[in-house]
């Protein structure tokens, strides 16, 4: 299965998500399984790698191919025109994050434009990420996407320290010894499982 997370604009958990979703999948299908292409330009996924250790190998567009049986590309933000049909092409789901603000969300909704320009030939879904737990701006987000139309996932990750402390480390949340990371975790685990019921 190929898995391309991207979106409409940076700083929305694009890397974050890449890097749980490739570590779900190892959990689910065993080392070897998987690999994270990392193809933003800012190489962050390839740099968390290097800052500790993750249970996948994180690659170069330009590496030879493996054998692994799925794949998880991070992307940059703003893909449009041709790389964004390539990656429409390319991918068997778009995971496609973004925070709850009203902001973010416009900027959502014109990238859901382009997306539905290009035609349903690839299904995306959106995920709502950083999501705040002392307001509604989740819930609210949620009913006004429905709203529209906008496929979401179920499951939604919320904000939480412990993932700095994953990238600052290199290691995958559940690798991370502090209060709720468990929780943070078992986040990525409902959307892992919400992508597999997908294939
Ligand atoms: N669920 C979360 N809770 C708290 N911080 C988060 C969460 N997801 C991402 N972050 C932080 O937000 C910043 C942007 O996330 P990142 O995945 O790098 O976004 P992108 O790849 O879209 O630019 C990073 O500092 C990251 O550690
Ligand atoms: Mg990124």
């Amino acid at each position: 299965m190929l898995i391309t997370v991207t979106s409409h604009k940076g700083g929305v958990g694009k890397t974050v998500s890449a890097i749980h979703l490739a570590a779900f999948f190892v959990r689910e299908f065993g080392e070897g399984s998987t690999v994270l292409v990392d193809t933003d330009p800012n190489g962050s996924a390839l740099e968390w790698a290097q800052r500790g250790k993750l249970p996948f190998p994180v690659v170069e567009p330009q590496a030879e191919p493996g054998d692994e049986e799925h794949v998880v590309l991070d992307s940059q933000g703003r893909l449009h025109g041709e790389d964004l049909e390539a990656a429409v092409e390319e991918s068997d789901l778009l995971v496609v994050p973004t925070t709850p603000e009203a902001l973010a969300l416009n900027a959502l909704m014109l990238f859901v434009e382009d997306l539905e320009r290009i035609g349903r030939r690839t299904d995306y879904r959106v995920l709502l990420t950083m999501v705040p737990w002392w307001n509604l701006s989740g819930t609210r987000a949620r009913k006004a996407l429905e709203a529209e139309g906008v496929p979401l996932f179920e499951g939604e990750i919320r904000r939480r320290e412990a993932f700095q402390a994953a990238a600052l480390r290199g290691v995958p949340i559940y690798d991370v010894n502090e209060r709720r990371a468990r929780q943070g975790w078992e986040d990525y685990e409902k959307v892992g499982r919400e992508v597999l019921r997908l294939r």
